[in-house]
């Protein structure tokens, strides 16, 4: 509860540089009047611009400052709020903002802004659209509950049953909610990206070992083939050595029979000359008897001695000279054997080093096979590299999975939180608790202004009124006096709830020319008698131009009054 003690201003709208004061609560009525521009609303503006920092009436805070003086516009508050003693002090040209509790200035250091906002949460507990409900009631901006939308009335009755905490929980949620559904969003993308990754991975790696298995199986098959082929050649390589050697061997008297032939050559050709030396010989002295060179007579037994000697030689001769070809021939007949097996072995050689060229050729083959292979198995360490990535996405994987998790389940927690802080949820609960109370309030009033009419209000704030008739009427079915009244209940309602809920609950009640106009005789008198019933623990204040009529009915009267342009409380 707060209790309104005194305001004060000046250099504000038409007042100038001296102080103008309200006391709250000296009266428990107060009258206020005076002339047109005299400087009543001007009260509404003070306590507005005080209590929220804005005016009343559809101006700008510049706008507030005496067009003639210019500065200095200052307004002081005072109020209590349990045991504690509050005065707030605001000011423009120069600008001042300054809370004291209980004599002290309240932590200034934050923003203007954040220090209001603390004002209204920690220390008022009311906001700007309640208060212009149930405390202060312009002509101008007062708009009857039953004329507001649903969506301002249920701020309305959520201010007054204190249970907007909900609807910022509810904000707060929504948030949380979008973060939730965001990061939901974001690890199922990962989780599937990461699972594409992973099957992509997998077949890489699957492709890899395929095609290595294979190629290294084959070259491994094409080394094999080749090193049959160096095996075979080998092979026959020896056995071309074994019948070189045996060759060889079958003509080991090669040179033996070489020199023989040599040998019987010359022999042949001495026998032969031989043989022409004693032949001639022997011609000679078968023709001649005469010595050629003394030319004396050669004695007949000296010559058939010589010829018989010459014969027999001859015939020596010739029987060796036969021995000798006949050798010649044995001899010939092996040399040409013995070239015959030369050759052969030539033919053998040859071949035998061609085997070795092509030996030679299968090794290199071999060597270059190898070094592919080994290549290939550089791809094994393709595959573990490969491998050891797949592993980090896979973890990754289980890691996002668990994430899912926990979103998935935070989610859930978050959706029955939202079920309960919905308009429908818990807010609705207590509002409907609250519904009954507040008809039944509604129809007190309305009783007591001898308006006998069945006002209920339900859950969505919606309102059936059953006339004594009980006809089925809407609010804009009345008269405006009816609908004052109405109005007025529903006023006198606000403040007893928020009594009951001890919110936004205050001692201060201005109406500024606010039922002025559907006031007819009978109605006014009516009008006294429930504010007079109805305020016991309210300080009342009645702006109105019907001074004449209200006069006697008020504990005070406060008259304001230009004078020389300055606006004036009237002694
Ligand atoms: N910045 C300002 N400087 C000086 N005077 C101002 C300024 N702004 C408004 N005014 C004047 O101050 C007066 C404000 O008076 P206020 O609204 O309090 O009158 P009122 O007594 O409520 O009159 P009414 O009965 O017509 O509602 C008006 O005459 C208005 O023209
Ligand atoms: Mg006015």
């Amino acid at each position: 509860m707060i209790l309104f003690q005194y305001v004060r201003w000046k250099n504000l709208l038409s007042t100038g540089d001296v102080w103008t004061e309200i006391n709250f609560i000296k009266s428990k009525s107060t009258l206020i009047v005076g002339e047109n521009g005299a400087g009543k609303s001007t009260i509404l503006d003070a306590v507005c611009f005080g209590l929220f920092g804005k005016p009343f009436r559809k101006i700008n805070k510049p706008q507030l400052v005496n067009s003639i003086n210019r500065k200095g516009m200052l307004i002081e508050l005072e109020f209590k709020i349990g045991n504690r003693q509050y005065l707030i002090r605001r000011g423009q040209k120069p600008s001042v903002f300054e809370i004291l509790q209980d004599g002290n200035v309240i932590n200034q250091n934050s923003e203007a802004r954040e220090y209001q906002d603390y004002l209204e949460s920690n220390i008022l507990k009311l906001n700007f659209k309640s208060f212009q409900q149930i405390v202060i009631l312009g002509s101008a901006s007062f708009t009857p509950f039953m004329q507001l939308p649903a969506s301002h009335r249920r701020e309305i009755i959520e201010d007054l049953l204190d249970i907007q905490i909900f609807s910022t929980m509810n904000s707060l949620l929504k948030d949380k909610v979008t973060i939730n559904r965001t990061s939901l969003y974001e690890v199922d993308y990962g989780i599937k990206g990461a699972a594409e990754k992973i099957e992509l991975y997998k077949k890489h790696i699957e492709s890899l070992k395929q095609n290595n298995d294979e190629i290294v199986a084959q070259k491994e098959l094409q080394k094999a083939g080749f090193n049959d082929q160096i095996n075979q050649a080998n092979t026959r390589i020896g056995s071309i050595q074994n019948e070189i050697e045996q060759l060889s061997n079958s003509i080991n008297d090669h040179e033996k029979v070489q020199t023989r032939s040599e040998k019987l050559a010359t022999l042949s050709r001495q026998l032969e000359g031989k043989l022409d030396k004693i032949k001639k010989d022997l011609d000679f002295f078968q023709r001649s008897d005469d010595c050629p060179t003394c030319r004396q007579g050669i004695a007949h037994e000296h010559k058939i001695g010589i010829v018989e000697k010459n014969t027999t030689q001859v015939s020596e001769i010739e029987s060796g000279k036969e021995k000798v070809i006949f050798e010649m021939e044995s001899i010939n007949s092996r040399l040409a054997e013995i070239s015959n097996v030369t050759s052969q072995i030539s033919t053998l050689n040859r071949e035998a080093t061609d085997l070795n060229i092509q030996v030679r050729m299968l090794n290199t083959s071999i060597s270059s096979i190898e070094k592919e292979i080994n290549g290939l198995m550089t791809n094994n360490k393709q595959i573990d590299t490969n491998t050891e990535e797949l592993k980090v996405l896979k973890d990754q994987l289980r890691a996002s999975l668990e994430m899912k998790q926990q979103l998935t389940e935070e989610k859930a927690v978050l959706e029955v939180a939202s079920v309960l802080l919905k308009d429908s949820g818990v807010k609705t609960k207590i509002i409907k608790q609250y519904i009954p109370v507040i008809n039944k309030l509604v129809n007190k009033y309305l009783a007591a202004m001898d308006f006998f009419v069945a006002f209920e209000l339900n859950e969505n704030f919606e309102e059936t009124i059953k006339s004594r008739h009980r006809d089925d009427f809407s609010y804009e079915s009345f008269s405006e006096g009816e609908k004052m009244r109405i109005d007025l209940a529903l006023l006198f309602t606000w403040r007893a709830v928020s009594k009951l809920r001890n919110s936004a609950s205050t001692n201060l009640l201005i109406m500024d020319e606010v039922f002025d106009s559907s006031l007819d005789n009978n109605g006014t008198e009516e009008f006294l008698k429930i504010i007079g019933t109805l305020t016991t623990d309210t300080n009342l204040f009645i702006i109105s131009h019907k001074g004449d009529t209200l006069f006697d009915k008020f504990h005070s009267l406060i008259k304001f009054e230009k004078h020389k342009n300055f606006s004036r409380i009237s002694k």
